[in-house]
């Protein structure tokens, strides 16, 4: 696996202290937040899921985690445009707060079908923490108010991040070696 990455981007050290500011600064944003109301933290499956358990282990208020799955990508590096609900929430979500934890923003065609899709539920408020955003040129025009890293325009691994399912396991984050997905 570490032969096929040619360059770290963010080890896992960079990694885990970031996730702790995002966390950090989630609990000070959200202290106010009645219990009635309460915190709903979604990640998008597969890639996500590894930020969301760093991330809700950082966040020290009383939180629901729920997992959608959403495709947009096959097993391609490249995104197909066409973003379908594998796996919806489990929860009802209208009048709570919802942050959705992502792993990369990329031309964020997931990220804008998931929020209006997540907003036509009513939630009291929706806010998104990414990971990583790539600095395309072609990007969704997307808030998020929570952003760990600016990354460059390659293929990147690791921390939840594969390619064809693989890699994810990488506990820091790189770029892929071209040769191995062209
Ligand atoms: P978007 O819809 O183009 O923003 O794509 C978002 C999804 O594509 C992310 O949640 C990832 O699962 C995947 N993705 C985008 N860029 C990369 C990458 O460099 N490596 C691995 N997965 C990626
Ligand atoms: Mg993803």
């Amino acid at each position: 696996m570490h032969n096929d990455v040619s360059q770290i981007l963010f080890s896992a050290q960079d990694l885990d202290r970031r996730v702790r500011e995002i966390g950090a600064d989630i609990t000070r944003d959200y202290a106010d937040v009645a219990e009635s109301e309460g915190i709903v933290l979604i990640s998008v499956l597969r890639g996500a899921a590894i930020f969301m358990g760093d991330l809700a282990r950082a966040i020290e208020l009383p939180l629901e985690m729920d997992y959608m799955a959403v495709s947009s990508y096959g097993n391609g590096a490249k995104s197909s445009g066409v973003v379908r609900i594998l796996k919806d929430l489990s929860s009802e979500i209208t009048g709570r707060h919802v942050i959705i934890a992502e792993d990369i923003l990329d031309s964020g065609l997931t990220l804008t079908y998931l929020m209006k899709n997540l907003a036509s539920r009513n939630p009291a408020s929706i806010e998104v923490a990414t990971l990583l955003r790539k600095k395309t040129k072609a990007q969704a025009d997307i808030t998020c108010r929570y952003v760990g890293f600016e990354c460059p325009d390659e293929f990147i691994v690791g921390y939840g991040l594969d390619y064809a399912e693989r890699y994810r396991n990488l506990p820091y984050i790189g770029v892929l070696k071209p040769e191995i997905y062209q």
